[in-house]
C-alpha cells in the first residue's frame, strides 16, 4: 500500500467512515477501531488502576490531521483536543508546507537530566573536585540502576556539576545525571538512578542530599522542524503571497519582541503539540513545563518558533523545543486508544515521534499566525462555535448544522437563539 496522507475530502466523510479510512491506513484491529470510536477504550476498571480515587473516565474528541509529510514519510496524526479549528488548521498548514517539500525534522539523542541537590557543604570547590574524581564510580552505579534500558543501549551518559553560592537555603551543589532513556520518556528510570546516587554523593561530598528528581527542562532532548513554503502557495482571496509572507514574519517579530504576545504565540504551538502528546499517552504537563522554560532560556520569555524568508522570497519556518516523549512505558501502551494512536503514527522510535510532534507544533503556529495576519481567526472559529452552541442547546444529527448555519447568517450565536430555533423545528 502506498501511503498518502493527502486524503482529499476526508472531512466530508461521516465520523465512522473516517474511522474506517484510518483503520485501513493503519491496519487497525477491530478492537483498535472500536477504541478510536469510543466504543471501547479506557474502562473504569483500567482507570481505577491508573490513578487513586478514580470515579470514572473522561472523554475528549480525537481527530486526525491530514497532509503531513515529515522527512519524506506521509503520516496521519491523531490529535486529542476539545478546541475547534486546531485539527483543521494544522491539516491546512501541513498542506501548504507539503507544497514546499514537507517538514524537515531532526532531534537530539533521548537524553534526560536528573538532578540531585546537595546541601550543607562546607567547601563547595572541594566537594566539586571530589565528585569529579569519582565520576566513573557514580556512572557505574547509575548504569546498574536499570538493566532493561542498559540492554537497549540506554543508560547514563555523563555527570555535570553546578554550584549556587548563594540561595535562600545557603550554598548548594547540584549534580546533573545525563541519562539516555531510548524510547521511553524516562521519568521513572531517571528518578530511580538519582535516588541510587544519593548515598554515594553524600559519602563523597560530606554534604546532605535533598531532592532527587528529573528536570523537565529537557534541553538535551530537543526536537526541531523546518519548512519552506513558496510565496505563491500562500496567496488567497485578495492577499498576495508576498503580503502573507511579510504578515507572518511581522506576526513572529511581535512574539519575538513581546512576552505578552509570545505567551499566546507559544500557546498556539502547544495547541498542536499537546493534542498529539495527549493522543499518544505522553505527559503534557512535562512538555508544557519544558516548552515555556526553554522559551525563557535567554532570561527573557520569547517565541519558540522563528519565521523569515529566503533570497527567493519563500517563507521559512523553524521550531525547536524540548520534546521528552516515549513510545514505551507510562500510559503509552496501557490506554487502548493511545495504543491505536501510536499504531496510526507508526513512529519507530521516540525520536521519530518527537519529530512529528514538533512538526505539528510548527504547522499549528503557521495556521494561527497566517490567519491572524490576514483575515483574522474569528471567521473559522465562529462556524465551529455555532455548532457547539447548537449541540449545547440539544440539537442532534442534521439539526446541528442547520441551526448553526441559521445562527451564523443571523449573526446571533447564542444559546437562547439555538434553543428557540430547536423548539421551532
Ligand atoms: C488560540 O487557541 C491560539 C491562538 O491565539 C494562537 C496565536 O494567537 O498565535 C490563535
Amino acid at each position: 500500500m502506498t501511503y498518502n496522507s493527502r486524503l482529499s475530502g476526508f472531512y466530508k466523510h461521516s465520523l465512522t467512515e473516517r474511522a474506517d479510512i484510518v483503520a485501513g491506513w493503519a491496519d487497525l484491529t477491530i478492537e483498535e477501531r472500536a477504541a478510536l470510536l469510543g466504543e471501547a477504550g479506557l474502562t473504569p476498571d483500567l482507570a481505577d488502576k491508573l490513578i487513586e480515587n478514580a470515579v470514572g473516565v473522561y472523554g475528549l474528541p480525537m481527530g486526525i490531521a491530514t497532509n503531513f509529510q515529515v522527512n519524506g514519510r506521509d503520516v496521519l496524526v491523531p490529535m486529542v483536543i476539545e478546541e475547534p479549528s486546531v485539527v483543521a488548521g494544522v491539516s491546512f498548514a501541513a498542506k501548504l508546507i507539503r507544497a514546499g517539500g514537507g517538514f524537515r525534522a531532526g532531534s537530539d539523542q533521548p537524553e534526560m537530566i536528573g538532578q540531585i541537590q546537595v546541601l550543607d557543604i562546607v567547601d563547595l570547590p572541594a566537594a566539586r573536585a571530589a565528585l569529579e574524581a569519582h565520576t566513573d564510580e557514580l556512572m557505574a552505579i547509575a548504569a546498574r540502576s536499570d538493566n532493561v534500558i542498559a540492554g537497549l543501549g540506554g543508560g547514563p551518559r555523563g555527570i555535570e556539576l553546578r554550584t549556587f553560592d548563594d540561595t535562600p537555603a545557603g550554598p548548594m551543589l547540584i549534580v546533573h545525571l545525563v541519562f539516555d532513556c531510548r524510547d521511553a520518556m524516562g521519568a521513572n528510570m531517571v528518578n530511580t538512578a538519582c535516588e541510587q546516587l544519593a548515598a554515594p554523593i553524600e559519602r563523597i561530598t560530606g554534604g546532605r542530599v535533598g531532592l532527587r528528581i528529573l528536570s523537565n527542562l529537557a534541553d538535551r532532548r530537543l526536537a526541531r522542524a523546518e519548512c519552506t513554503i513558496p510565496a505563491d502557495v500562500l496567496a488567497f482571496e485578495g492577499y498576495s503571497g508576498e503580503r502573507v509572507v511579510s504578515g507572518i514574519i511581522e506576526a513572529w517579530a511581535f512574539a519575538a519582541a513581546d512576552p505578552y504576545r509570545a505567551a499566546t504565540h507559544n500557546k498556539g504551538i502547544m495547541n498542536g503539540v499537546d493534542a498529539v502528546i495527549l493522543a499518544t499517552g505522553n505527559d503534557w504537563r512535562a512538555i508544557e513545563a519544558g516548552a515555556h522554560a526553554y522559551a525563557a532560556r535567554s532570561g527573557r520569555y520569547t517565541s519558540l518558533s522563528t519565521w523569515g524568508k529566503d533570497a527567493k522570497g519563500n517563507l521559512i519556518g523553524r521550531l525547536e523545543m524540548p520534546m521528552a516523549v516515549g513510545i514505551i512505558g507510562g500510559s503509552t501502551r496501557v490506554h487502548p486508544t493511545t495504543r491505536a494512536a501510536l499504531k496510526i503514527l507508526n513512529a519507530q522510535t521516540a525520536r521519530e515521534l518527537a519529530e512529528i510532534i514538533v512538526s505539528v507544533g510548527l504547522a499549528q503556529n503557521l495556521a494561527a499566525i497566517r490567519a491572524l495576519a490576514t483575515e483574522g481567526i474569528q471567521k473559522g472559529h465562529m462556524t465551529l462555535h455555532a455548532r457547539q452552541i447548537a449541540i449545547a442547546a440539544g440539537a442532534e444529527g442534521e439539526q446541528v448544522m442547520a441551526i448553526a448555519g441559521r445562527m451564523q447568517s443571523e449573526g446571533n450565536i447564542t444559546l437562547e437563539r439555538a434553543e428557540a430555533l430547536l423548539k421551532s423545528e
